[in-house]
């Protein structure tokens, strides 16, 4: 992190509300919105239970609560805007540039400007790799939160075809319901994405041109799309963002949809203001110029029961100069992948790990860091873990070292601390929270000036220090 980028509190409650983003127990504002929508008549009543039941049954499944991939995702998405807006001075006001980030808050999102329809329309949508489904918000609009852009207008587009309900796109959705006449004409397919945070989007399937940016102005535009019209979008959307571009694993995908056997991305450190790069279907030499850095690679292990993310096989953590006594186990994927396991995310912010393994990482933070024990700040115990320091002040915090099979991710400063300023005092504080979902989630503050190469076709994810301005 840049050093000056030092960011401004209203209060330290900030950290009990962190705490509380990580709670996950919003599935039943899914099925009452299900049910919501169908008294209103907006899809119809057979499909309607249908998903809710199909939801319901894969939460009581999980035991812990996590099973959904999108409901994983929501919540992953909600805590970064809710922290975002929490810690952000000016809610709302930060400019974005294209790829990028809004500028004054450690708790970032990347947003890809993309264009839908002919002729095109712009959107910005957060990358995430952490879902499948693209969408951007729609006219009408009925209930859509505030976008510097306007409305994707679906009647401006020559090429926009709505989706039946018996379309395979339909059914690769986790909630698919069946428009009504009255609100989407006849059988047109709707989604319903649940937000771990209370927010949600609901629209109609459809197919239409996406147009990427390329370099030098140039652009690519793919016909035949699928990607969500929202026209219920309600909950913790920020930002300038329209919508989310899905970059997971399942069939809806972009990554999938376009069929390009590996993708890449590069996120600028917070404080730059240079656009993010996104790169698919990438050229084999893509790492030719990495400047003497080795290239990490590790596999990407695919899990059938959330087939979204993307998983990897994570071995341990280091602080400082101790390998933290945590069984690999803490990192797999338990009870046939409904439970646990490490994935890499960049639609969530910063790195969480399962409470004990926090615990464990947090007093090894503490014994370790040349700091005096009383400027351990009052925080809470799910983290972040914070220390007083002086205004300005670097101090001297233990180093932090990822393991995977076949791979070290050894942070750099800018990845894994951050500072604050609040009600006159100085912190460091360490980009790490307990997450009660049992699961190691690495994020995008990890993964600033990284560039990332997901290779799909032979299931790798390869990583290097980079400038991704440059890149
Ligand atoms: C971002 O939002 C601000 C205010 O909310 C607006 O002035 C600006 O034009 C927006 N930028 C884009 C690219 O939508
Ligand atoms: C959407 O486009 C249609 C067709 O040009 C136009 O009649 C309508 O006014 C537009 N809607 C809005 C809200 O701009
Ligand atoms: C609406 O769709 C149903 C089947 O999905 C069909 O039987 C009916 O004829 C359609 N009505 C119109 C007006 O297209
Ligand atoms: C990316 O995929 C393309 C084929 O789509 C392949 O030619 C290229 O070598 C791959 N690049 C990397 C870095 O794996
Ligand atoms: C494990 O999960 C897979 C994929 O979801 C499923 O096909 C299989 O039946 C499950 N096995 C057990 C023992 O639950
Ligand atoms: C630390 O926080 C806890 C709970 O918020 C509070 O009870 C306690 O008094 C605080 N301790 C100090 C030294 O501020």
């Amino acid at each position: 992190m840049n050093p000056k980028a030092t960011l401004k509190l209203s209060s330290k409650s900030i950290f009990m509300h962190i705490e509380q983003l990580i709670n996950m127990h919003k599935l039943a504002e899914l099925a009452l919105l299900v049910v919501l929508l169908t008294a209103l008549g907006i899809i119809s009543p057979a499909h309607a239970a249908a998903a809710v039941r199909m939801q319901l049954s894969r939460r009581t499944d999980a035991g812990s609560g996590l099973t959904g991939r999108e409901l994983l995702q929501r919540m992953a998405l909600g805590s970064l805007a809710r922290a975002a807006q929490i810690f952000s001075a000016s809610p709302a006001s930060a400019p974005v540039v294209p790829g990028q980030r809004a500028d004054d808050d450690p708790y970032t999102l990347y947003l890809a400007r993309l264009a839908i329809g002919t002729p095109p329309q712009p959107v910005l949508l957060v990358l995430d790799t952490g879902s499948d489904l693209t969408w951007t918000q729609c006219l009408p609009c009925p209930a859509c939160f505030a976008q510097g852009l306007p409305y994707f207008n679906l009647s401006l587009s020559s090429t926009f075809a709505a989706r039946s309900c018996g379309s395979p796109e339909c059914q690769s959705l986790p909630v698919p319901s069946c428009g009504t006449k009255k609100w989407w004409g006849n059988n047109t397919c709707v989604y319903t994405y649940s937000y771990g945070d209370n927010s949600v989007t609901t629209g109609l399937l459809a197919l239409d041109t996406v147009m990427f940016a390329g370099d030098a102005g140039r652009t690519a535009a793919v016909p035949g799309v699928a990607f969500g019209c929202g026209v219920f979008n309600n909950g913790l959307f920020r930002y300038n963002m329209t919508g989310i571009a899905g970059f997971g694993r399942g069939a809806l995908s972009l990554p999938s949809q376009l069929k390009v056997d590996n993708f890449s991305y590069c996120f600028t450190a917070m404080a730059a203001s240079t656009p993010s790069p996104v790169l698919l279907g990438l050229p084999a030499n893509l790492y030719s110029g990495a400047g003497g850095a080795a290239v990490q690679t590790t596999p990407i292990i695919q899990n059938p029961t959330i087939p979204t993310l993307y998983y990897l096989s994570m071995k341990g953590i280091t602080v400082g100069s101790t390998r933290l006594p945590v069984p690999e186990s803490a990192f797999a994927l338990r009870n046939n992948g409904t439970d646990g396991g490490t994935i890499i995310d960049s639609g969530t912010s910063i790195l969480l790990l399962p409470d004990q393994v926090y615990q464990v990482l947090r007093d090894a933070f503490v014994a370790q860091v040349k700091l005096p024990a009383a400027s351990v700040a009052n925080t809470t115990d799910a983290g972040p873990l914070c220390f007083t320091v002086s205004p300005q002040a670097k101090p001297d915090v233990p180093r932090l070292v990822l393991h995977f099979d076949g791979a070290t991710m050894d942070l750099r400063r800018e990845n894994y601390l951050f500072d604050l300023e609040d009600a006159g005092a100085s912190y460091t504080c360490v980009a790490v929270m307990a997450s009660e979902l049992n699961m190691t989630i690495i994020g995008n503050f990890q993964q600033q000036n990284m560039h990332v190469l997901y290779d799909l076709a032979n299931n790798k994810l390869s990583f290097v220090p980079a400038q991704c301005d440059k890149v």
